[in-house]
């Protein structure tokens, strides 16, 4: 299934709880498509139903004008069953949306036709959010007395909702609590998928916060072709990954949705709440399910809406439910945070705030993110040094020239160069990033040079994360894992 829906503006537009307008100016043409096509099967079910004619026709009316604004705006007739071409969207975008106009994002698919990547200030009028700018990282150090993560200096975490207020009642010592997650679909993570809990651990050391993090065997479960106990399993394996990441266990809970949904009766009550303000239209809207879609995903979205609210961890917030939650997350998550919004004030709680992350690109360049499904394109945590320099002389994705000669004449491209990419996550130091992209750019440092930094830059964070990982325990997962208070007083 494709969620496409979920790249729209639509629901933001046009506000979950009002699907019914009709306005075609500010939607894409996948948009559109995926409106006519629901509106389609309205008028089929109306008349299978035998609806009242007068229903049937004011339906039959907005399938008609809805044909007329999609040809519009596409050039194209509607077909059922074939989404609008590439060619269609870039048109309608204008020529200066030409280059990234087939940009889709969603908690499935990740993909561009551009080699620098997804463009992500689009994305940001796209989903609605704010930019992180300049103003808000300097505020984040002022606020917290500490340097600015590189993520943050350097704009991998780009987007955010509600920051702000986050600071603001943290400043009136209001506290708040982290919530990330990670769907377990394999024992492989990759480096790209430590980016968000990198990043989280420093909020926490920086903030002195709760953090709650939920691993999603039961939507992996859901959506790929594997046993609830491989999924299980894998949830316990990843654990493993995240808390050698550094995670303190008297300030983290860790909970498999597996184990937790039946063991909280409060967790439960929460997702069972937000189901019941949660239309199927609505969540068709934004994660594009359809009617052959199995009904646990459609009932899914509920499942990773519920950490946002405090009371579904009572044994953390003494059944609290006013603490403000705050989520750092690849910005792909955010559909469901985008419902998660929505639904917060309607069943009495906080919206929680969010932080989103770029993708972490694959070793063929930034056109997709890095996949675990496919071992050429990733940097796995269990790689050796001599696989990380083999994979990244091999398949990094070079911005250089073809010979030495035209690299020192006209110099390389570190805009699309993954290696230069991937330096820009993981090298710490600011002056020493800034030297490699100048020389690279004038030709004085050549791809070959590029690489050997970027693999001396991996290697030892790798070979570090291994060691960690070796001393995580059973017993320390189960510590993690198990409800319990923290070393916070609420
Ligand atoms: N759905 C996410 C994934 O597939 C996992 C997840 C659950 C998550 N809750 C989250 C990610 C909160 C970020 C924030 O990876």
């Amino acid at each position: 299934m494709s969620g496409l829906a979920a790249v729209s503006n639509k629901s933001e537009q046009l506000k979950m709880t009002d699907c019914q307008g009709d306005g075609a100016g500010d939607m894409t043409p996948m948009d559109l498509y995926e409106k006519l096509t629901s509106q389609g099967e309205t008028v089929r079910t109306l008349k299978t139903e035998k609806a009242a004619k007068a229903d049937i026709d004011a339906a039959v009316q907005l399938l008609l004008k809805l044909k007329v604004d999609y040809k519009q705006v596409t050039g194209q007739d509607y077909k059922t069953g074939c989404p609008p071409s590439e060619s269609a969207i870039s048109q309608d975008n204008g020529p200066a949306a030409a280059a990234d106009g087939d940009d889709m994002v969603d908690p499935w698919n990740v993909s561009t036709s551009s080699a620098k990547g997804v463009d992500y200030d689009k994305l940001i009028v796209r989903f609605g959010s704010s930019k992180i700018d300049q103003e808000l990282v300097d505020r984040i150090e002022s606020v917290s007395g500490q340097k600015a993560h590189r993520f943050l200096r350097r704009g991998i975490f780009f987007s955010h909702r509600d920051m702000h207020q986050v600071l603001d009642a943290y400043e009136k010592n209001k506290s708040f609590y982290l919530y990330t997650g990670r769907g377990p679909s394999s024992e492989a993570m990759h480096v790209g998928h430590l980016i968000p809990f990198i990043f989280t651990k420093w909020l926490q050391d920086t903030f002195d916060i709760p953090l709650v993090i939920q691993l999603t065997d039961d939507e992996k479960y859901l959506w790929k072709d594997l046993s609830l106990e491989d999924c299980h399993r894998y949830a316990v394996e990843n654990a493993k990954d995240i808390i050698a990441c550094g995670f303190n266990v008297n300030k983290t809970f860790i909970f498999s949705d597996l184990d937790y949904m039946g063991a909280s009766p409060d967790f439960y009550r929460n997702v069972v709440k937000i189901q019941k303000h949660v239309t199927f239209n609505q969540v068709k809207g934004i994660f594009g399910f359809g009617d052959s879609d199995c009904i646990g995903k459609i009932a899914f979205p509920a499942i990773q809406a519920a950490p946002s609210f405090s009371n579904s961890f009572p044994q953390i917030f003494k059944g609290r439910k006013d603490v403000q939650c705050l989520i750092p997350c690849a910005i792909d998550q955010d559909p469901y945070f985008r419902m998660t919004r929505d639904v917060a004030p309607r069943i009495g709680y906080p919206k929680p705030a969010l932080l989103h992350s770029t993708f972490f690109p694959a070793l063929q360049g930034a056109q997709t993110k890095m996949s675990a499904s496919d071992a050429n394109s990733s940097i796995f945590l269990t790689d050796t040094p001599k696989q990380i320099k083999n994979k990244v002389n091999k398949h990094a994705f070079s911005g250089g020239k073809d010979t030495v000669e035209e690299h020192r004449k006209y110099g390389g491209n570190p805009d699309v160069d993954v290696s230069f990419m991937y330096l820009t996550f993981f090298l710490e130091d600011d002056e020493q990033l800034e030297k490699i992209r100048q020389d690279y750019a004038s030709g004085a440092l050549l791809t070959g040079e590029l690489k050997k930094s970027l693999i001396e830059t991996l290697q030892p964070i790798i070979t570090a994360h291994q060691e960690r990982r070796k001393q995580v325990t059973e017993e320390t997962v189960k510590q993690f894992m198990t409800p319990r208070p923290l070393d916070f007083n609420f």
